[in-house]
């Protein structure tokens, strides 16, 4: 078998002829970006060959691989097969890096008023007058301390197993834990003395990408810690339908299921050691994710949700016990697993309402969640459609020449000199560019629209006479950063090609918000919010969202950002046990519309695939900022 070789690291693995780079490097445990999930589309397995022969046709990839990457033997990881021993370069840009993941759950209007509670308590050692059993002394005192009654908490065996040891030793002075689960109360801890006061929870974030956790204190809901992971999934495929391709490979799914475990664990080590608790500590799990992921972690084969007629195994909420699927906290733990819609609508988006707080109130609301793939929804607290679809990787970076996600070096902002069409930009954590991410993307898309540098259909004007403006490898460009500027050395430039795919993905969510709108016989001027959640739609301009259509107009006003709805959810759950009944609520009143089943949304997919839309009545403060675009340009 050949061995193939990683440098600077040496790091050593044998795989079989015939496999890929990236099957090797995954082997050897690195993190490699698979954007497209290995189809040789997205360019972002770049591996360089240092020796040894491999089988890649260069010319097949010419328009992803430049000449000069061509010559230093630059071939892609996903397509490149392994012949004979090799020693490989992975570039940092090609391995997962540090995302900039949002943490931020915003304010969490709700009532403390959690599923699990602890009692210190004093109990009166037994004695030939009272020789009541140890279990039963304990829960009267519990009933005495104004817990549940005696008769309705149950006390599992292993806790039972403690009881007699724990009161001897701490001369009868002890702290009972006792939790609310959907068959009634049940003891689930007893120690020594008073640690009433430790009493912990942790709401969860499950994303494809990252995992974002937070620790609470149950006694008083303050936050005790925050930590947060990329999913560790991610080396077995970046988008979902690749995870589940690989969950059916043999042992792929208990492959990821562990993998999920592990990001979660790595990310309430982090939030743990930063409250200084102990992880023993943590009496409940929530977690809100979309279908598919928290049927991974549940070990439940997700297979039939991407095969017609597209079925989860399980939409109502689950709960188990969180060390059963090996999460790192107390040994009787609980976890709760938020409830789902439908294969694609899934207990983050039911997160995203709750924390939105749209199923409370009369009026209408638009909510838009915006990743690789999407999923919107419409309405108020007595009716709400909803539906998701595949905005393509665009918005997040991946098919853009110089795209990449929210990473150190990423341009996140660009204003663009109407006049002189010399961007002025920033970058995450001010690092020399390495290129676009999604908000600097849009950012870009309405700034160059604006300027006239494209026009509605994202065609650039090569008559503007300005060095910005050029003709690339075949086709026209616009040059956003100077090689000098960069630290790729390369000029970072947006190409009409890359231009043509935001539009197209911009299209497929504003189709998909005008469908519901039509089904719903709502006009844009009675939808009173929109809401943006996520890390995408957190960090955009909502005024260059608009301009560019990829939301309805309404006044700039009405459009908020509510940070990372699904931590946010998930930590309402956790502090306010009621909320976790209206979830069910929530699931069950919302109907999910098949966007492939509806003729009107190809139509309105058309009239999307315009700056902002073919109709601009629908748009009318762009339309009156691109007349002026045309007046100052002399071309009306
Ligand atoms: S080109 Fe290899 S993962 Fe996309």
């Amino acid at each position: 078998m050949p061995t193939v070789t990683f440098l600077p690291s040496f790091r050593k693995v044998e795989i079989a002829k015939g496999r890929t780079i990236l099957e090797a490097a995954q082997k050897a445990g690195f993190h490699v970006n698979v954007v497209c999930g290995g189809q040789g589309k997205c360019g972002k397995c770049k591996v360089i060959v240092k020796s040894g022969h491999t089988e890649f046709d260069h010319e097949q990839y010419e328009s992803i691989l430049s000449a000069a990457e061509v010559e230093d033997s630059v071939c892609l990881a996903c397509q490149a097969k392994v012949i004979d021993d090799l020693r490989v370069v992975i570039p940092d840009a090609t391995l997962v890096q540090e995302q900039q993941i949002l943490v931020d759950s915003g304010e969490i209007p709700t009532a403390l008023n959690p599923a699990v509670w602890k009692y210190f308590l004093t109990l009166v050692p037994p004695s030939l007058d009272d020789q009541s059993p140890d279990l039963t002394r304990l829960l009267w005192e519990i009933e005495k301390s104004g817990g549940p009654q005696e008769r309705a908490i149950y006390a599992p065996l292993e806790v039972i197993r403690r009881i007699p040891r724990v009161l001897r030793e701490s001369g009868w002075k002890i702290t009972a834990t006792v939790a609310l689960v959907p068959g009634g109360y049940r003891l689930i801890h007893v120690e020594k003395g008073d640690t009433a006061s430790h009493i912990y929870g942790a709401a969860v974030d499950l994303g494809t990408t990252t995992i974002v956790v937070y620790i609470r204190n149950l006694a008083d809901g303050h936050i005790m810690g925050i930590g947060s992971s990329y999913n560790h999934q991610i080396s077995c495929g970046e988008d979902i339908l690749s995870r589940v391709t690989y969950a059916k490979s043999g042992g792929g799914l208990a492959k990821l299921q562990s993998l999920a475990v592990d990001s979660i664990n790595a990310a309430l080590t982090e939030a743990s050691n930063s409250a200084g608790i102990d992880r023993e500590d943590i009496y409940e799990v929530v977690v809100a994710g979309n279908t598919i992921m928290t049927h991974i972690l549940m070990g439940i084969d997700p297979a039939y949700m991407i095969e017609e007629p597209y079925v989860p195994v399980v939409r109502r909420y689950l709960t188990t016990a969180a060390q059963r699927i090996g999460l790192a906290v107390g040994e009787n733990s609980g976890l709760f697993i938020f409830p789902a819609v439908s294969d694609f609508i899934g207990g983050d988006i039911i997160a995203d309402i709750l924390a939105s707080g749209m199923a409370e109130g009369e009026e209408i609301s638009l909510l838009i969640d915006i990743g690789t793939n999407f999923e919107v929804v419409l309405g108020n607290r007595d009716w709400m459609f909803t539906c998701a679809g595949a905005a393509g990787p665009a918005l997040e970076g991946g098919e853009v020449l110089f795209g990449m996600r929210a990473n150190p070096g990423a341009i996140e902002r660009i204003t663009i000199d109407p006049v002189t069409l010399v961007p002025s930009f920033s970058t995450i954590h001010n690092q020399k560019p390495k290129g676009i991410c999604g908000s600097g993307l849009i950012d870009l898309l309405a700034q160059l629209l604006e300027a006239c540098v494209i026009d509605r259909t994202g065609r650039i004007n090569m008559t503007i006479a300005r060095e910005r403006i050029r003709m690339g490898r075949h086709i026209p460009e616009f040059v956003v950063a100077w090689k000098d500027e960069t630290a790729i050395g390369r000029d970072i430039v947006v190409t009409e090609n890359d231009i043509k795919a935001l539009i197209m993905s911009k299209a497929s969510v504003l189709a998909a918000c005008q469908t519901l709108m039509n089904k719903a016989g709502i006009a844009r001027g009675e939808i009173s919010r929109i809401f943006f959640a996520g890390a995408f739609g957190n960090y955009l301009d909502k005024n260059h969202a608009i301009t560019i259509g990829l939301i309805p107009e309404v006044p700039v006003g009405r459009v908020t950002g509510i940070g990372n709805g699904a931590i946010a959810g998930a930590n309402i759950a956790l502090l306010n046990r009621r909320k976790k009944k209206v979830l069910d609520e929530i699931a069950q009143k919302i109907a999910y519309i098949e966007l492939n089943a509806e003729s009107a949304f190809m139509d309105e997919y058309t009239r999307s695939c315009f700056l902002p839309h073919t109709d601009l009545s629908l748009f009318p403060d762009v339309e009156t900022k691109l007349g002026q675009c045309r007046i100052r340009r002399g071309s009306a």
